[in-house]
């Protein structure tokens, strides 16, 4: 792996920034309320849930399934523009939660919460260094972007490998991790779209299942999995019946060019989750206390 992928092996800031960055008042005329940006839970018996409530439940799932409910400090990566530290220490009684995230838009909202118990940095997981160990982590909707689509198996293995490296070494002895991520289902990387790969999320990559069960190998017990990606067919849906319905504020905000751009990108994700293409995964993870 040469220099700067050892350094950067995922999306850069710059990258992030032409997602993340386009308008933080477009995001708003298409998400929930709570600006929660990943596949919402929805309940079983649906039809009368709303994007709001789907999206609180699947965070609430997460800090349980974290074990993080009541817990002195949670870390949070890729906190979007911080649904999940707000709920950590509104309701579940965190004391502290800390947020990492590439974009600056998100970062300086969460800083406009001037909420005395949530921390937000704008800086990669990659120069992390917190002041004391963590008791719970969660990410949720961040690894798609830690790794390139040109990095090789082996390089791919080793930059997620790394990560959860830092994740072990952060939280304290038997801490707990929750991951959700969209993987690649029944398509083949070589499949990939290039629309997606490049003016969607550049310099980023979905992982398979394989691979994150081979890069927490000896790391991480995985205790549980799940793929709900019809969830995220509908959350898409959601989301671009939304945008649609906001669109001419929507172009008057961000030109038509970019309305296409994420109008054809939901679809294609809409799409992709119904039929199996890709995936979405819940992990619940534990700290395997002694390395091999
Ligand atoms: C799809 S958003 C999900 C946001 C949030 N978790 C949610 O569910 O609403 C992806 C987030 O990952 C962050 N991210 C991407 N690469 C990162 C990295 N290397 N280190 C930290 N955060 C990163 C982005 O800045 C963004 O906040």
């Amino acid at each position: 792996m040469n220099t700067l992928q050892t350094q950067h092996p995922g999306a850069s800031s710059t990258a992030i920034q032409h997602h993340y960055d386009v308008s933080n008042e477009f995001y708003r005329y298409w998400l929930d309320e709570s600006q929660t940006y990943s596949c919402a839970l929805w309940s079983d018996d649906g039809e009368q849930d709303s994007l709001e409530l789907a999206q609180q439940r699947k965070i609430d799932y997460m800090v349980a399934q974290a074990r993080a409910n009541g817990v002195k400090r949670v870390l949070d990566i890729g906190c979007g523009w911080g649904a999940v530290l707000r709920r950590l220490v509104d309701i579940h009684q965190v004391e502290h939660a800390v947020g990492l995230t590439l974009s600056a838009a998100q970062a300086e909202h969460i800083v406009s919460l001037n909420h005395p118990r949530i921390e937000v940095h704008q800086h990669s997981w990659l120069e992390h260094s917190p002041v004391a160990p963590y008791d719970a982590i969660i990410s949720i909707g961040a690894f798609e972007h830690f790794a390139r689509i040109e990095l090789t198996d082996s390089e791919r293995i080793e930059a997620y490998r790394d990560f959860f490296l830092h994740c072990h070494k952060w939280l304290k002895p038997n801490g707990w991790m929750t991951l959700q991520t969209i993987s690649y289902g029944n398509m083949r990387r070589e499949e990939a779209s290039q629309f997606m790969n490049t003016d969607i999320f550049p310099e980023s990559d979905l992982p398979r299942l394989a691979e994150i069960a081979q890069s927490t190998e000896g790391i991480f017990e995985v205790v549980m999995l799940r793929n709900d990606r019809k969830h995220y067919a509908r959350t898409c849906e959601e989301w671009l019946s939304r945008l649609r319905a906001n669109r001419d504020r929507a172009i008057a905000l961000v030109g038509e060019d970019v309305f296409s751009r994420y109008e054809r990108y939901l679809k294609l994700s809409a799409v992709g989750f119904r039929m199996g293409k890709i995936a979405l995964l819940r992990l619940t993870l534990r700290r395997f206390d002694t390395l091999h």
